[in-house]
């Protein structure tokens, strides 16, 4: 079950973290993978990971939020692999240089680079590979979303959530659409992750930590296993939803 041998995945900002444990997944489960990230070393580093667990995989670094470098980007590496894509897992969600303020003091020039990566990089990489999965019959999306677009939370990332917000109602109508041709498209809105030890506090982890029945933060490896099912055959039945994957939060 969750064979994916014979297709082609693509994963957005694999470079690290969750996306990193959503890529070795998806190679160990059979896929091909194409491993993006906009640092080249990222990418590398883990496609090479991938090859040395005995899976295929390329590296491909680009700016998602650049249709044409997409385009461009995508097209080299399935010639690489040798087919087209067929599953995609839009991750980058993180803008570089991210800016946590309240909207007060934010201005519209920060507004941008959480909504252009969230809905505008999502949709060109969907956009590239769309076509290939309708005509084929099959297709699986992925978009990786967070517990705040559907809620409200005084955590200063107010265009974030817009971001996610806005993505998850385009893959709602998307799946709508393509579902007459085998392409599913769901959403996994992760709660608090591992790699925000990384980035956090230790009391602000602990603080977290309460609010999450089962005690602990995400894995990168559980999301990836939870998105190859997703990109199973098995999930056909599955679409046009959001999936919390946040260890039973109520606060998402
Ligand atoms: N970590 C968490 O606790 C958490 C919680 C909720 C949702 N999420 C979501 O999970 C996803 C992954 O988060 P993470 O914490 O692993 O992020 P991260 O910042 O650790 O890694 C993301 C990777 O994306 C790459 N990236 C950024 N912009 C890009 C672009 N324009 N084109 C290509 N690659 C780009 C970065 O270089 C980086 O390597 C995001 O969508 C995020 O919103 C994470």
């Amino acid at each position: 079950m969750f064979d994916l041998t014979g297709h082609i995945a693509f994963v957005s900002g694999a470079g690290q973290s969750v996306g990193e444990g959503i890529a070795k997944v998806l190679g160990r489960q059979g896929a091909a993978v194409i491993v993006n990230d906009l640092h080249g070393d990222r990418a590398e580093k883990v496609a090479a990971s991938i090859l040395e667990e005995g899976n295929r995989a390329v590296a491909a670094a680009f700016d998602v939020t650049d249709h044409d470098a997409t385009l461009r980007g995508i097209r080299a590496a399935e010639a690489e692999l040798g087919g087209p894509v067929d599953i995609v897992v839009n991750n980058a969600g993180v803008a570089e240089g991210r800016i946590i303020k309240p909207f007060r003091e934010l201005s519209p020039e920060d507004w941008r680079a959480p909504i252009d990566l969230n809905i505008f990089g999502a949709m060109n990489c969907i956009k590239v590979v769309l076509d290939g999965m309708c005509d084929a019959g099959w297709g699986r999306i992925v978009q990786i979303s967070s517990g705040s677009a559907r809620t409200g939370q005084n955590i200063n990332q107010t265009m974030y959530a817009t971001g996610k917000s806005g993505i998850e109602g385009f893959i709602r109508h998307l799946a709508a659409e393509t579902g007459q041709w085998g392409v599913t498209a769901n959403i996994v809105a992760l709660g608090h992750q591992k790699n925000l030890e990384d980035k956090m506090s230790a009391d602000m982890i602990d603080a977290i930590l309460k609010t999450i029945p089962i005690g602990r933060l995400g894995d990168p490896i559980e999301v990836g296993a939870f998105c190859a099912y997703l990109a199973s055959d098995e999930a056909g039945g599955i679409t046009g939803q959001t999936l919390d994957f946040n260890g039973g939060s109520q606060t998402r």
